[in-house]
């Protein structure tokens, strides 16, 4: 049965069409292709996509929750990753964050919105001798201070 969704399946109905025969281990594959496709992982599309092949809504979301590439709410051009591991939080992590926070106007965990940025806290970002540290998408910002952020923060407007 067809799911009722505001969601646009035609992206879904294409990606779906380019694989047939589809099985569990072209799960990854898929989902990267519906972020692509949407910005996100929409539950109305994953459900959808269960229904239309044979594969499990639980092993979809397994799959959607285990690997940090995916996400299943809208999410900014620019993820801006702040640590909050012990050798952060020790050399004024919360005060970068709090920066990070006053700069762009939301908490973690949300996106501003204008769709720019999506603001993430992290256990360790692995690189604690740059403490404190974060990262904006694939770029690593360390020893930082809270005057430092909105400079940085620009450089991706
Ligand atoms: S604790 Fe911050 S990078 Fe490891």
């Amino acid at each position: 049965m067809a799911i009722q969704t505001d969601v646009d399946m035609e992206a879904l109905d294409g990606i779906l069409s380019a694989t047939p025969d589809i099985d569990s281990g072209d799960l990854i594959y898929i989902l990267q292709e519906i972020q692509t496709a949407y910005g996100y992982l929409p539950r109305p599309i994953l459900s959808e996509m269960s229904n239309r092949t044979s594969i499990p809504i639980s092993r979809i979301y397994g799959v959607a929750t285990f690997y940090e590439q995916f996400h299943l709410a809208p999410h900014g051009k620019h993820t801006v990753r702040c640590c909050r591991g012990t050798a952060c939080h020790v050399r004024g992590a919360q005060s970068v964050s709090d920066a990070i926070a006053r700069t762009l106007k939301i908490e973690p965990d949300q996106t501003t919105p204008d769709m720019l940025f999506t603001f993430e806290t992290v256990a360790c970002l692995g690189t604690c001798f740059l403490a404190p540290v974060m990262m904006v998408d694939d770029d690593y910002y360390g020893h930082l201070t809270a005057d430092k952020i909105q400079d940085i923060l620009e450089r991706y407007t």
